[in-house]
């Protein structure tokens, strides 16, 4: 039996709207006429004491209706996620550089800014913490520090024969989504409101919305359609937008719209958190890894946001796929005056496996063999075998690993082997451009470390022509989730896919929804839209088999038809029969993941529902005179179990791939003594362009049989675990550098040209 339109190549449902520039994002939407505009009056100090705020010259400039500040909330002045210490406008003391301290809501946006800026504020500095060093050095954490740990590390490094240890710098990352924060707001009647926001999270919209108004969460309405690219940037800090549109639309009673520019938004809102990770490793003489202590501290910045969470992830990813018996991992969380760091595509564990991969690769040197045979020695044993089911350090096992089995697939087809010959030759032939290639795996756990938030949604109702309405809880940000999702429905009715209509995601349609994140939109909406349907279909076959004699197990649901024995009849005529026959042709359904526990206390648990797997083969090279580089050539082989949609799952590969190259390349974010970021526009701040991208690029789905475990229709997650692949590209510039001295280079991330040079000089000092 076909399966269409389930594992087809479907466009995303957007592409015709995307690239004519039809799709409408929130700064698209057509407004109520006299629709306001917001501006926002940001903090020029990273810590200090506000001693004036006069904003007479504010309020009288041409165009201003009302200027907000915090005496302005009726409700709860936060904006933050969980722990209550993001306040929407500064309260007395500033904690960082772009904080915002009011807003302006004039006639048009041009007056709005050119008005914020005639604010006169005097703020008295106090001392300010910007760096990780700082933070640790004055011992600023937002918690006390977290420990993850098994077996006994210190015994197990006495004892081995091999130690090495180091530190690695990881930097942040800007999200540099297309379409920046902003939302807007329509007063409704009886005090009601409804909010249209670029948001991965309608629900905490709505909550925050609803505090800050002092308000029932009924009274608040969020809608989001799309949004213009998010990366973990739209989780928590889109709240701030819509907050302040809709404090302004409660005191102005008008519809009101908030949108950040560039270098705002780049200032304000917060990144991914930049690591600085120390390491010591115990390994015998054949790569063994016999004992890991691993020491994370993390840039947070003025508050927790997801920080608790996301140190969490890296923690849980700092082993990657090897498994180590005896291992240590303690998470510092440093606060600083600096915006407040949160989720990014991977969620703290890009940040943690790069380190895990340097340590290979540190390894892998100064046993003078190659990084894929340390790689082998150390992998988690392989689903089906004797060992499977290994335990991580927080003491999950892993049964479902196939990643030698990829890798070795791999290496066979990027002809990893003969290209390692072609590159020691190469380098051994020219001085000034070396090159370099590298292997690196990925493991990545799948679910939301919260047990709690594994769970969703979705509404759906069969109309009596046959075509068919969805919500679910999940957001489109670009990545694909609606076009799966459709296509999911669409083969549980057995229908095409255009009969299947989804409009935006709205609280008042599905409602207490978790953020669309953690990769997991997917698995857990399609399974919520998957029991929806079976419902209604369930219903469908009762009474269509009543009135033709037959059993509901012998209606079958194809090609736009009902088949009972050998009659048929459209499903657009079933669905007219079951309305005549007073059927109900609406169902909700939900989903909450099975088989996952977390003990917050011990760090101990199975927060996984499974494993994403993947690897990829990087090739660079780099001059020698500038430390400019290039990615000439990567070979992908990602799983993605059962593919729901192989074009859709290649592309999330594909970007995220580039962006992960960016992250560990050249984006580079640069704060000043004075806590301003300076790189906040895309002169400065440089995210790979589309010639950046490897000049050779090969993406495979790795046919793994399909996930092991029942998911819908035994995909898996493929959002964040392909941005980890990049890791490859560090390894390979890792590698390049080796062949210019004996020293291990010590490179830290970004791998920018400067950075490049740096351990050149340094290299070329310590070997001649
Ligand atoms: N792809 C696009 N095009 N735009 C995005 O903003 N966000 C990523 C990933 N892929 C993102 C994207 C992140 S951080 C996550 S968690 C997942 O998509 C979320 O969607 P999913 O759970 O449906 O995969
Ligand atoms: Mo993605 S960082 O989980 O939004």
């Amino acid at each position: 039996m076909s399966k269409a339109p389930l594992h087809q190549p479907l466009a995303h449902d957007s592409a015709a709207l995307y690239v004519t520039g039809a799709a409408p994002f929130v700064d698209d939407k057509a407004m109520p006429e006299g629709c306001l505009s917001i501006a926002l009056g940001l903090s020029p100090c990273a810590h200090g004491t506000i001693k004036t705020l006069d904003l007479s010259k504010v309020e009288a400039s041409a165009g201003v209706v009302r200027v907000l500040t915090v005496a302005d909330v009726d409700g709860v002045n936060d904006a933050s996620p969980i722990m209550g210490d993001d306040p929407i406008f500064a309260e007395e003391i500033v904690h960082y550089h772009g904080q915002v301290l009011f807003a302006v809501v004039a006639h048009t946006a041009k007056q709005a800014r050119v008005a914020a800026q005639k604010a006169q504020v005097d703020i008295a500095p106090l001392p300010a913490i910007l760096t990780i060093d700082e933070a640790l050095e004055q011992n600023q954490l937002l918690a006390p520090p977290k420990v993850i740990e098994t077996g006994d590390v210190n015994k197990a490094l006495q004892n081995a024969p091999h130690r090495l240890s180091g530190v690695m710098s990881i930097g942040g990352q800007e999200h540099f989504y297309l379409e920046g924060q902003g939302a807007c707001a329509v007063p409704d009647e009886a005090g009601a409101m409804q909010i249209f926001a670029s948001t991965q999270h309608p629900t905490e919209v709505q909550h925050k919305v609803a505090d800050a108004l002092g308000v029932p969460f009924h009274q608040i309405r969020v809608d989001v359609r799309r949004m213009g690219g998010a990366f973990g940037g739209k989780e928590s800090q889109a709240n701030m937008p819509a907050l302040i549109a809709a404090i302004a639309a409660r005191k102005t009673g008008q519809a009101t719209k908030l949108i950040l520019d560039r270098d705002e938004d780049m200032m304000v809102t917060g990144k991914r958190h930049d690591f600085k990770i120390s390491y010591e490793v115990g390994f015998d003489d054949t790569g063994r890894l016999l004992g890991l202590e691993v020491v994370q501290a993390s840039r947070c910045g003025m508050s927790f946001d997801l920080s608790a969470a996301i140190a969490g992830r890296a923690m849980m990813h700092a082993e990657n796929c090897y498994f180590i018996p005896d291992v240590k991992i303690t998470s510092k969380m440093c606060r600083t005056n600096t915006p407040s760091n949160t989720a990014f595509r991977g969620f703290g564990g890009p940040q943690g496996m790069v380190a895990m991969e340097r340590i290979i690769d540190e390894v892998a040197h100064y046993l003078s063999c190659d990084p894929m045979q340390v790689r082998a020695r150390n992998f988690y044993a392989a689903m089906g075998s004797d060992e499977a089911g290994q335990l991580t350090p927080y003491g999950q096992p892993v049964k479902d690993s196939i990643i030698a089995g990829l890798c070795d697939r791999l290496m066979g087809t990027a002809d990893y082997h003969t290209r390692v010959k072609e590159i020691v030759d190469f380098n051994a032939k020219n001085q000034w451009q070396k090159r370099g290639i590298a292997l690196t795996p990925v493991k990545f756990g799948i679910s939301f470390n919260k047990t709690m938030l594994n769970q969703a949604g979705a509404l759906v109702h069969v109309y009596t022509d046959g075509s068919v309405h969805l919500n679910h809880g999940g957001t489109e940000m670009g990545q694909g989730l609606f076009t799966k999702i459709r296509q999911i429905c669409a083969y549980g009715f057995g229908i095409g896919p255009e009969a299947v209509k989804i409009t935006a995601t709205s609280t008042d349609k599905v409602p207490n929804t978790s953020a669309t994140a953690a990769s997991s939109g997917t698995d857990l909406n399609g399974m919520a839209t998957a029991n929806a349907v079976a419902a209604i279909r369930t219903r469908m076959a009762e009474h269509i088999a009543q009135l033709h004699d037959a059993k509901p197990e012998d209606v079958r649901f194809e090609e736009g038809q009902l088949h009972i024995g050998s009659t048929s009849l459209s499903f657009a005529k079933a669905a007219n029969l079951c309305w005549q026959g007073r059927v109900s042709l609406s169902a909700t359904g939900y989903y909450a993941t099975p088989d996952i526990h977390w003990d917050e206390e011990d760090g101990k648990g199975a927060p996984f529902y499974y494993f994403a797997y993947g690897a990829a083969v990087s090739e660079v090279i780099l001059d020698v005179l500038t430390g400019e580089s290039r990615v000439l050539r990567a070979d992908i082989l990602h799983d993605v179990g059962h593919s729901i949609n192989p074009a859709i799952d290649k592309g999330q590969i594909e970007g995220g791939f580039v962006q992960g190259m960016g992250w560990l390349t050249t984006e580079e974010l640069v704060y000043g003594t004075d806590g301003r970021l300076q790189t906040h526009a895309p002169s400065t701040y440089k995210i790979p362009a589309c010639s950046d991208r490897p000049k050779e690029m090969h993406i495979a789905l790795y046919d793994s049989g399909g996930n092991p475990s029942e998911t819908i229709h035994r995909s898996k997650a493929v959002g964040e675990p392909p941005f980890m692949l990049a890791m490859s590209v560090h390894g390979a510039l890792s590698h390049a550098l080796q062949s210019l001295g004996r020293a291990y280079p010590n490179l830290q991330a970004p791998a920018t040209a400067e950075q490049v040079l740096r351990v050149i000089t340094a290299m070329s000092g310590s070997n001649s």
